[in-house]
């Protein structure tokens, strides 16, 4: 895939996403239908999945092969996509829209996504271990823990009390950054750590840079989520706009005000570059998916 420009590998491995997703997800069909109707509702048709296209992107920095790498795409956005479905609840931010869609607790019930919730984070972690997705057992199993933690307490959920103890309060830059670091940042870089974990070692070097590259990222896209809820409209973002204000969130908006969001957005954009940039050609992919991050629009 390294000929391909950067547009058609993200439509090819948006749509590798797509159809390894269908097949780990439980059909319909099967009992409990409704349960899985919504898991399946919850995760196909609709995202960007720019979590799947960070795996591929460092998992082709460490020669992993593809199959690996759709696998452990699949377990982040399983995880992600659970994120979503509790994140929009009435008992958390209370969204009735996702992806252009109603939320999964507006279209089946509040238990159903409750539940939805739990069995796709249970099966991003089925997921891990029902193939060989590393060179040894030994370093698959440290991937399972890699995507507990960035999942857990001192990860995406502990950021996620975070956000919701913090509203209507006005946060310092720091405490912000700690939060924003948790709620999404975490899994942003857990997607990068996995993707380069599932081929032949890279130097320790080289890890580095990508695991500086993934902190940056991950805050970044937060970053963006903050601006693009103030300044985006509802149709284009496919989720509600203006909810943060709405529902006095501190966001980066907030505390800095647009413009100075968006410098510090372009700030970022230029060290996760700087960051790379000793690594070549060979991490082309990763600073276009900064690059996409910062210009997305939904
Ligand atoms: C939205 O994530 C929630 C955050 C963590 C900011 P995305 O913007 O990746 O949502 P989808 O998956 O593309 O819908
Ligand atoms: C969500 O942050 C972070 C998650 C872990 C889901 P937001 O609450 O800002 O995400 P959106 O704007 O609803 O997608
Ligand atoms: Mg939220
Ligand atoms: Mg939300
Ligand atoms: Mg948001």
């Amino acid at each position: 895939m390294n000929g391909i420009g950067f547009s058609d590998w993200m439509a090819h491995i948006q749509l590798r996403t797509e159809t390894a997703l269908a097949e780990v997800l439980p059909d319909a069909a099967i009992a409990p239908e409704r349960l899985h109707e919504a898991m399946r509702y919850a995760v196909l048709g609709g995202g960007k999945r720019v979590r799947p296209l960070l795996v591929h992107a460092a998992g082709e920095l460490s020669g992993a092969p593809v199959e690996r790498l759709d696998r452990l795409g699949c377990a982040v956005e399983l995880i992600h996509a659970y994120s979503l479905v509790h994140d929009d609840m009435p008992c958390m931010d209370d969204d009735v829209l996702r992806r252009g869609r109603p939320t999964v607790h507006v279209e089946y019930d509040e238990a159903t996504a409750l539940l939805a919730g739990d069995a796709l984070q249970t099966l991003a972690f089925q997921t891990l271990t029902d193939l060989e997705l590393a060179d040894s057992a030994s370093a698959q199993l440290a991937m399972v823990g890699l995507l507990a933690a960035a999942s857990g307490s001192r990860g995406m959920a502990g950021g996620q009390a975070i956000d919701l103890a913090s509203v209507g309060k006005a946060l310092e830059r720091s405490e912000l950054e700690f939060m924003h670091i948790h709620k999404t940042g975490a899994l942003i870089r857990a997607a990068v750590l996995l993707g380069a974990r599932a081929g032949k070692p890279l130097p320790d070097a080289t890890l580095t840079r990508l695991d500086h590259y993934a902190g940056i990222v991950g805050l970044l896209f937060q970053v963006v989520d903050d601006i693009l809820d103030a300044e985006a409209d509802t149709a284009t973002l496919g989720k509600t706009a203006g909810k943060d204000a709405d529902h006095d969130k501190p966001t980066y908006v907030s505390l800095l005000g647009l413009d100075e969001a968006k410098r510090l957005a372009a700030e970022m954009l230029d060290s996760a570059r700087a960051c790379l940039a000793p690594l070549g050609p060979r991490a082309d992919r990763l600073v276009a998916l900064a690059d996409f991050i910062v210009h997305r629009t939904f």
